[in-house]
């Protein structure tokens, strides 16, 4: 094109003066000059996201960019591989299975250098039992903390791309793949007919938080953590939205390839050769000493690098090794992850607030000065109990160590600087009412009931939550509202709202006004499991609400049961008829039901089907979640056809991640490459499948 351009740099052009009208050419030089400008812009896409060295400025590329769709367009030319089609293509209704082209094993891992050292006496004894007697050479790697994709390369050709699944079949994410930058659509040099590379997909931290800054402002959801965020761009179903989030991949394995060569090390290298990106950060050592002090460095490193790692890969580097020591079911003998411990981070306690849940239970919160801990800010961190706040002896001002043991809210893991004579005193009344604390166990309640304006708060909040009835417009913001300006007092009073006081609030109009009026109405004759999910029965979700209303059709009769009759129900054992039969029998709620029903409100009996949105999908969960109980989140899968198992494995689909997980299901999950989403994603998951 420039015939000024200098010789190691063909394809420099000045886009303003080069280019001839579209118009002005003819469909053979239309042609040519989209065939130069796909092999410029290839070039330069390696130059910047895989060699980090770009030649051109933005400006320069944008043009050559849209010089290529514009002729692409004018001229009908479609490629396969064009660079156009990083775009993003049509959105498809579910990802199709794959199976994969040889089977994609986990790795052995340990956080313990005695393990990683057992690992090298095994590689040892195997190896002289096999009688290979050449040099030990190990291969360090970052362990990239994303998604292990299956990407296939024929005839240098980017042919399609799959997730690990359970390691034998995933899910087809060509499309998706297809759109990241940093995966060569061509392969340069001299690479083999037949490849099958393994490699994570990730999102970079940088791009994470601008990423995330961008949604919020967009009053969407932030992503926990990169990994999700990543997690839940590969499995989109629009290739167009996945294009338009900056994810990026590693390669560091071959799956199968045509021509094998005798080393890891010289693989990684023929990677770059062929354009696939290969981490800087990877090493060859001589022995396992050597390994361990690599991920000591590593370690260190850990929060310069521009992407998430959770530890590092030690691999044999010897290819007939490697094929002496072979593998077990589950992973290559000749691999060990050497991971990094939990993530922690100190900070100081500027204040210990007391919240109140909807059934009364006061949750001690210690604010914090916001700290980032792996690429997530945190600003706060739950206390539990008080006899957590006992046991850590913990006040304001102190400097503690928290630990994000989950995904999204972090624990206080110890004191590290006690600047306070007294720790925290949890206290005897409710911070909100001035109710006694009863305590019961660990736990500490409020004994306000509905008259503690908290507890009236969050049950409002559920009653109209997606769980409850759905009632749009009623956001605890407005719920706050409207008890501020003495409209509510107790939940019936929702039914008796008069439009013109809310059109007079701060923020509101009369459309919105009558619009909540509305909804409201539309409310009044709910489905019986709605309606006694929604009034706060202490262990009842959507689930056994459902079993309830199946077993007794109508609401006088789930009123009259007793505690035998209740235990008949699907799921229902003693504790939760006793507690069940309890928040029946108290009058306070009785004159709430009662006050509900002299409103209009009038629960309707439904017939209740099994669905099978969920078809053979499986879910685990972790830890506790707000808006269900665990066992009534599992009974909504199996309820819509999917299953609800206690162990992770290659098969599960989701791990749902509550507040205070088990650490060992969420290391079996990234073992699994399972993506781990917490309750918000879980409900979205749910309402996109039309589940509730
Ligand atoms: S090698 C069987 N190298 O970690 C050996 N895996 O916990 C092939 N991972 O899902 C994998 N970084 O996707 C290898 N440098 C690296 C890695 C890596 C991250 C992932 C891998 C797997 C998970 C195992």
């Amino acid at each position: 094109m420039d015939a000024d351009a200098p010789a190691e740099n063909p394809y420099v052009t000045d886009p303003d003066t080069d280019f001839a009208p579209v118009e002005d050419l003819d469909a053979e030089a239309a042609r040519d000059q989209a065939a130069q400008l796909r092999e410029a812009i290839r070039y330069h896409d390696h130059r910047y996201y895989v060699e980090n060295d770009p030649v051109i400025g933005d400006r320069t590329y944008d043009a050559l960019f849209s010089r290529l769709v514009d002729l692409e367009e004018a001229f009908d030319l479609d490629s396969e591989d064009s660079p156009t089609r990083r775009v993003g293509g049509e959105p498809v209704d579910e990802l199709d299975t794959v199976e994969h082209v040889a089977p994609m094993l986990s790795i052995d891992q340990s956080g313990d250098r005695e393990d990683v050292e057992g690992f090298d006496d095994r590689v040892r004894d195997g190896l002289a039992d096999a009688d290979w007697d050449g040099e030990i050479e190990y291969v360090c790697e970052p362990k990239f903390d994303g998604l292990s994709v299956e990407v296939v390369y024929e005839d240098g050709r980017f042919q399609r791309a799959a997730t690990r699944g359970d390691g034998v079949e995933g899910d087809d994410v060509t499309e998706n793949v297809r759109t990241i930058p940093s995966v060569p659509q061509r392969l340069r040099g001299d690479y083999p007919e037949f490849l099958a590379v393994r490699g994570e997909v990730f999102m970079p931290k940088a791009a994470f938080r601008e990423y995330n800054r961008e949604r919020v402002e967009r009053g969407e959801d932030a992503f926990a953590n990169p990994r999700n965020a990543a997690a839940g761009t590969l499995r989109q179903l629009d290739p167009s939205i996945t294009a338009e989030r900056p994810l990026a991949v590693y390669f560091f394995d071959v799956l199968e390839t045509s021509d094998a060569p005798d080393s890891h090390w010289t693989q990684l290298s023929r990677f770059r050769d062929w354009g696939l990106r290969v981490a800087e950060e990877s090493e060859r050592v001589g022995d396992i000493e050597a390994a361990i002090d690599y991920r000591d460095r590593l370690l260190e490193a850990r929060d310069d690098l521009p992407y998430e790692i959770d530890g590092v890969v030690i691999k044999v580097d010897d290819g007939d090794a490697r094929e002496a020591l072979g593998a077990t079911s589950r992973h290559p003998r000749w691999a060990f992850a050497y991971k990094f411990p939990a993530r922690k981070e100190v900070t100081r306690v500027t204040d210990i607030v007391v919240q109140v849940g909807r059934t009364g239970r006061l949750t001690p919160v210690a604010l914090l000065e916001p700290v980032e801990v792996s690429g997530v800010t945190v600003s706060r961190a739950s206390l539990h109990n008080p006899d957590e706040i006992q046991r850590l002896g913990v006040g304001v001002g102190d400097t503690v160590r928290i630990k994000r043991a989950g995904d999204v809210i972090p624990d206080v893991e110890e004191v590290v600087e006690d600047r306070t004579e007294s720790h925290f005193e949890f206290p005897e009344h409710c911070p909100v009412c001035d109710s006694a604390v009863e305590r019961d166990g660990p736990m500490a309640f409020c004994t306000g009931g509905l008259a503690c304006p908290a507890q009236l708060e969050r049950a409002i909040e559920h009653y109209a939550s997606r769980t409850g009835l759905d009632v749009e417009g009623l956001g605890p913001e407005r719920i706050e509202q409207l008890m501020d300006a003495g409209l509510i007092e107790e939940l019936p009073d929702l039914y008796a709202l008069d439009p013109e006081a809310l059109a007079d609030l701060e923020g509101w109009g009369e459309r919105s006004a009558e619009k909540l009026v509305t909804e409201l109405d539309d409310a009044r004759e709910p489905p019986l499991p709605d309606f006694l999910a929604a009034i706060g029965v202490p262990e009842v979700g959507p689930s056994t609400a459902k079993s309830l209303a199946r077993e007794f059709g109508d609401l006088d009769s789930v009123l009259a049961a007793d505690a035998e009759q209740l235990q008949a129900v699907d799921d229902v054992g003693p504790t939760v008829a006793r507690e069940i039969r309890e928040f029946f029998d108290s009058e306070r709620n009785r004159a709430v039901i009662e006050r509900l029903r002299e409103r209009g409100v009038e629960p309707q009996a439904v017939e209740i089907e099994q669905g099978d949105a969920l078809d053979g999908e499986t879910f685990v969960f972790t830890g506790s979640l707000d808006e269900f109980t665990r066992s009534d989140a599992q009974d909504l899968v199996e309820a819509h056809g999917g299953s609800a198992t206690s162990s992770v494995s290659g098969n599960t689909d989701y791990l749902v991640v509550g507040e205070n997980p088990g650490a060992s299901k969420r290391e079996d999950a990234d073992e699994n490459d399972v993506p781990r989403i917490d309750e918000e994603e879980f409900l979205k998951l749910l309402d996109e499948r039309g589940v509730r």
